[in-house]
């Protein structure tokens, strides 16, 4: 099994590119950030439990995503892989990653980072807000909080998974088009 991580600072295009990348290399695309939506929607008691962090631009704790990823992982057939969006998105989730495939004799395949600059994220995010009306999207103070939390936790990641040899940058500021053919020249050659 392939396991592909599609890192990037919210608004990058993560969300926007998975879903080709993912028909591409028959991968299932498991976003953590949809997840918890889907159970914030449905009301469940995880849903309640994440939806005041999200609403304030903080992450949910590591253990209720990895959770969530580990359930995926054992739960999905019929794929060669899978497209992780989203997680991990600390240290600790990336060691509880490895963690998990290396029970099974596997790891992370390559992690396919997609960036733009904190600018443009606003820009980005902004727009998504009038077309999908995201809680997390709704407020400049919940954006400045997740922009905030991706430098402090989810940044260092780049140095993680560059030491392993698995980081590839890619320039998120084209458009959609540019920079999903980037990724496929890029995808095939992991
Ligand atoms: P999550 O849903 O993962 O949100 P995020 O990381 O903030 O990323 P986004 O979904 O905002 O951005 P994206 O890169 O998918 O951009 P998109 O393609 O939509 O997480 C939400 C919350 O859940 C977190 O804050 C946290 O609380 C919690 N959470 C999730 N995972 C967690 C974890 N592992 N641990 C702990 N907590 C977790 O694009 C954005 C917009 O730009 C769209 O309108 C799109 O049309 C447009 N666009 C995209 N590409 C382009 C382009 N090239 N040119 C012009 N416009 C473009
Ligand atoms: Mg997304």
């Amino acid at each position: 099994m392939k396991y592909f991580i599609l890192f990037g600072p919210p608004g990058a295009g993560k969300g926007t590119q998975a879903s080709s990348m993912a028909a591409e290399y028959n991968l299932c695309h498991l976003s953590t950030g949809e997840l918890l939506r889907k159970e914030i929607a449905a009301g469940s008691e995880l849903g309640l439990k994440a939806k005041s962090l999200i609403d304030a631009g903080a992450l949910v704790p590591d253990e209720i995503v990895e959770g969530m990823i580990e359930s995926a992982f054992r739960t999905t057939t019929g794929v060669s892989g899978f497209l992780l969006d989203g997680f991990p998105r600390t240290t600790a989730q990336a060691a509880a990653l490895d963690s998990m495939l290396a029970k099974s004799g596997e790891e992370v395949t390559a992690v396919v980072s997609i960036m733009i600059p904190d600018s443009m994220i606003k820009e980005r995010i902004r727009h998504r807000a009038a077309i999908e009306g995201r809680a997390d999207d709704a407020s400049d103070e919940t954006i400045d909080n997740r922009i905030r939390t991706y430098h402090d936790k989810t940044e260092p990641l780049v140095g993680y998974y560059r030491e392993k040899g698995k980081y590839h940058e890619i320039d998120g500021t084209g458009t959609i088009e540019e920079v999903r053919a980037k990724i496929f020249s890029l995808m095939g050659k992991l």
